[in-house]
């Protein structure tokens, strides 16, 4: 199903899809790592556990009509994806105050954003992932002003869409990261991943966490969490 690897990130390895020009395979690893790579484990079984929960978000956001990379999970710990010219933003977006937020404008744990934020950070290693403006944002990737909103709008968008569907599984949606990318055709999909990597998302009654948080904080374990979060997701059909 796969032929070259074209790149290895900190969570997934991405290669070429065999016979067919313009989709990839992600394969996801058992690597965490926080703080920009600084603190690393391997856990067995996270790769199959994001795959299984990102898999499964991606095509609930497909099936509302959310235009995004993701085509089809293909096995524990691959999913077939379309092509995309990945764009060096990470878009957070933040209902409550918790993570870094909450060290940089002193902000109190727990707080409700209402409406929520939306922060740009630029994608790279070596720099840390800053914190940009949209100048910057506009500066240092090739999206117009116009691209720029509608991703900003995009994001808000499903952010209304996963705060409903984590509410179906008592869990309350913190905040998230997004990467978009852009298809052949110059048209700007949801890329990457949604796990709980790249999501803080807390118990509705007891505020427990049930993501990546676990590993940075050394406050519990990673794959029960994981687990956890999968199993409420799959009780939900
Ligand atoms: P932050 O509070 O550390 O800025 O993180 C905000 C959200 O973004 C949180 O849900 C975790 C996610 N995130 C990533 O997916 N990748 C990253 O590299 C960082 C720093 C955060
Ligand atoms: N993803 C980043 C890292 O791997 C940071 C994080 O998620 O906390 O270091």
């Amino acid at each position: 199903m796969k032929t070259d690897l074209l790149y290895e990130g900190k969570a997934k390895r991405v290669y070429q899809a065999k016979d067919k020009t313009g989709q990839l395979v992600l394969d996801y690893k058992n690597d965490a790592t926080a703080f920009n790579g600084e603190k690393k484990e391997v856990f067995i079984g996270k790769g199959r556990l994001n795959n299984e929960i990102s898999a499964y978000i991606f095509k609930a956001l497909n099936e509302q009509g959310v235009q995004t990379h993701f085509i089809e999970k293909l096995s524990e710990t691959e999913q077939l994806v379309h092509q995309t010219e990945i764009i060096p933003l990470e878009v957070v977006v933040r209902n409550v105050a918790a993570g870094s937020i909450t060290r940089r404008l002193e902000i109190e744990a727990d707080t409700p954003f209402t409406p929520p934020l939306v922060e740009l950070f630029y994608k790279d290693d070596k720099l840390g992932d800053p914190l940009i403006n949209d100048e910057h944002a506009l500066f240092l990737s090739d999206v117009t002003r116009s691209e720029l909103q509608e991703i900003k709008a995009k994001a808000l968008e499903i952010n209304q869409q996963l705060t409903t569907l984590f509410e179906t599984v008592d869990l309350k949606l913190v905040d998230f990261k997004l990467e978009f990318g852009r298809l052949a055709s110059g048209c700007i999909v949801l890329s990457d991943e949604i796990s709980p990597d790249t999501c803080r998302l807390w118990d509705i009654t007891t505020n427990e966490n049930l993501d990546k948080d676990v590993f940075r904080q050394g406050t519990g374990d990673l794959l029960e969490v994981y687990q956890k979060l999968l199993n409420r997701l799959e009780a939900r059909t």
